[in-house]
């Protein structure tokens, strides 16, 4: 199985140092605009999602894919054993104001549950292309001269500095409010950016703090999903020694209701989240 995941995450950093390049095109982020020949020129996020979807199905190991751009499961060999659940491009309305944006990865042994993810990754395109992926460890490494270079494991302190507070705060419920608020009378320092790669990425950089997007009463089961954004990310704090929980259970243990499901979710260090399920439980 371990030569299969190394081959899997071959293509993917291959693609995602074609993707980097694609994102520096001039209208990379502009859906709708027609290029010279009058065609519709495709959002990049479905670029994003062709990328790696067809270099998925070039690959014997791969039992199939699930894809935030797909309706449904793509199969590829009936008779391989590893899924990969990924969201091509996540933040990508942040591509027009030139922030960072991510993609986001999960490699699954067996079906579709918390428990079968062998490893979790994503990439993030900022100044630079980087990426983190956690199999036993939650490793980061550079792409510099066309080669991936290892940087640290992550490893978080049981307590952070910083507060990425999601969600339209006008919809939050009062414990929710009170919480973030909470936080923020203790001095934390508000990171938020719109992107949950950036985001969540900022937070095992500085090694520690709490990231939230609770359900609200406009998206009563939060907006992140749980098999493209929820699973991988909270796979990842936990390798990197944070935690990650929707208030009350811990995010890998819950159930997968449908392919694009959503689910509230908190990422951080643990004390920040023990604060997080006092007030949730
Ligand atoms: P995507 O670009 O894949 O649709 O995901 C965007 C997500 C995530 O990156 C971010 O944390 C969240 O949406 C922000 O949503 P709102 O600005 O709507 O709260
Ligand atoms: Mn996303
Ligand atoms: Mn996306």
């Amino acid at each position: 199985m371990e030569k299969n995941i190394e081959e899997i995450l071959e293509v993917l950093k291959a693609k995602a140092v074609v993707l980097s390049e694609m994102l520096k095109e001039r209208l990379a982020g502009y859906s709708d605009i027609n290029n010279a020949s009058g065609d519709h020129v495709l959002k990049i996020d479905m670029k994003a999602d062709l990328l790696f979807g067809e270099a998925l199905k070039t690959l014997k190991c791969v039992k199939g894919y699930v894809s935030e751009e797909q309706p449904n499961f793509v199969d590829v060999n009936k008779d391989a054993s590893l899924i990969v659940t990924f969201d091509p491009l996540d933040g990508s309305s942040l591509v027009d104001s030139n922030l960072s944006i991510g993609s986001i990865f999960g490699i699954y042994e067996g079906g579709l549950k918390g428990e079968n993810l062998v490893t979790a990754l994503y990439f993030i395109y900022g100044p630079r292309l980087e990426l983190v992926v956690a199999k036993k460890e939650a490793k980061h490494y550079v792409y510099v001269d066309k080669e991936w270079k290892f940087i640290q494991d992550f490893k978080m302190e049981s307590k952070g500095k910083l507060n990425s507070p999601g969600g339209t705060q006008k919809y939050w419920d009062k414990k929710h409010k009170e919480l973030i608020d909470s936080f923020f009378a203790r001095g934390y320092r508000l990171r938020y950016s719109g992107g949950m790669v950036a985001d969540l990425h900022q937070i095992l950089c500085k090694k520690g703090g709490i990231f939230s997007y609770p359900a609200t009463s406009d998206a009563k089961s939060g907006k992140l999903r749980i098999l493209f954004e929820v699973f991988p990310f909270a796979f990842i704090y936990e390798k990197a020694g944070g935690e990650a929980s929707d208030g009350k259970k811990r995010l890998l243990d819950i159930e997968v209701p449908s392919l694009h499901a959503s689910t509230p979710c908190f990422f951080g260090s643990k004390v920040e989240m023990k604060e997080v399920s006092d007030v949730y439980r």
